[in-house]
C-alpha cells in the first residue's frame, strides 16, 4: 500500500523544501532554495510577484545559478536565462521485482568517485553534498565504482530516483536496472512511489525507465537563470 497523491509532484522541488528537506532548506518569504552544495533547485509560488523574486535573489545572492524546473513562474527580464531542456516526469510501478544485487550505499568516503562518474556519463545535475538528500546506492567492479543512483527529490508519498549513470564500459550489464530495482524497493518499503525526471532527448535513458515500468506524467522543462 503506497499513500503517494499525484498532486505532490506539481512542485516536488517546494514540496520537498517544506517537508523532509526542510533541514537542507534556506527560507524567506514565500521562496525556498537548497543549501549551497547540497543541490541548486529553488521553490517559488506559481503566482510569484516582485518582492517574491527580490526574496529569492537575497537568498542566492547576486550572480548565482536558479534551477526552476518544478515552477511555471517567469523570474523577472533581468534575470538571465541560462539554459533551457525539454523534459518529463516519469512515475515507477508501485511494486517492481526485486532481483538479487549486488549494490552497496555510497557514503562520504565515496563522493569524489561519486563526482568522477557523474563527470564521465552527464546523468544531468548533481552536487558534493547531494547524497545528504537520500540514500545513494553504487556497483563496483574490481573495486572501482562503475554505476550508481540515488535519492533525491522528497514531495509528501513520494522519492524521487536521480543520478542514475553506468560508466561506459560497463553499460548493457544490467547495473542501472538492479540499481533503479534496490531503490525502488526502499522507496516503496517506506509506502512511497518512486518518480524521475528525463530529459526528452535521452532517448537511451527513455528506454531504460519505459522498460522498467515508469509511465509518463508531465512535460517538464528544465529551466536554469542567473540572479541579477
Ligand atoms: C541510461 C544508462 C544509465 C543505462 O545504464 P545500463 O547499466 O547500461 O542499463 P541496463 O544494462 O541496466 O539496462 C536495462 C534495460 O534498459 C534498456 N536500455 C538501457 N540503455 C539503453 C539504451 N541506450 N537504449 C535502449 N535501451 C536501453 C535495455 O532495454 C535494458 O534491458 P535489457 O537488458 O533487457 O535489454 C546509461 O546508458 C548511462 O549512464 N547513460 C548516461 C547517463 C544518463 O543519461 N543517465 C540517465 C539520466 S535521466
Amino acid at each position: 500500500m503506497t499513500n503517494s497523491d499525484v498532486t505532490a509532484l506539481d512542485d516536488p522541488v517546494g514540496q520537498s523544501l517544506r517537508g523532509h528537506h526542510a533541514h537542507l532548506a534556506q527560507r524567506l518569504g514565500r521562496v525556498a532554495t537548497y543549501v549551497p552544495g547540497v543541490a541548486t533547485f529553488s521553490a517559488v509560488p506559481v503566482d510569484a510577484e516582485a518582492a517574491d523574486w527580490a526574496d529569492l535573489a537575497q537568498l542566492l545572492g547576486g550572480g548565482q545559478f536558479a534551477d526552476l524546473f518544478s515552477s511555471t513562474a517567469t523570474p523577472p527580464s533581468d534575470w538571465e536565462p541560462v539554459f533551457v531542456l525539454e523534459g518529463r516526469q516519469m512515475i515507477g510501478p508501485a511494486d517492481g521485482p526485486v532481483e538479487p544485487t549486488d549494490v552497496v550505499e555510497l557514503g562520504t568516503a565515496d563522493v569524489p568517485e561519486m563526482l568522477d562518474l557523474v563527470t564521465r556519463t552527464e546523468p544531468g545535475p548533481f552536487w558534493p553534498r547531494a547524497r545528504e538528500l537520500g540514500t545513494y546506492l553504487g556497483i563496483r567492479d574490481g573495486g572501482r565504482l562503475v554505476a550508481m543512483a540515488g535519492e533525491r527529490l522528497r514531495p509528501p508519498g513520494w522519492t524521487e530516483i536521480s543520478a542514475v549513470c553506468t560508466a561506459p564500459e560497463a553499460r548493457g550489464r544490467g547495473h542501472a536496472r538492479r540499481l533503479i530495482g534496490a531503490l525502488s524497493a526502499l522507496i516503496t518499503a517506506r509506502g512511497e512511489r518512486p518518480f524521475l525526471h528525463v530529459a526528452e532527448g535521452n532517448k537511451g535513458a527513455l528506454a531504460l525507465y519505459e522498460r522498467l515500468g515508469f509511465e509518463s506524467r508531465k512535460p517538464v522543462t528544465f529551466r536554469g537563470f542567473r540572479t541579477p
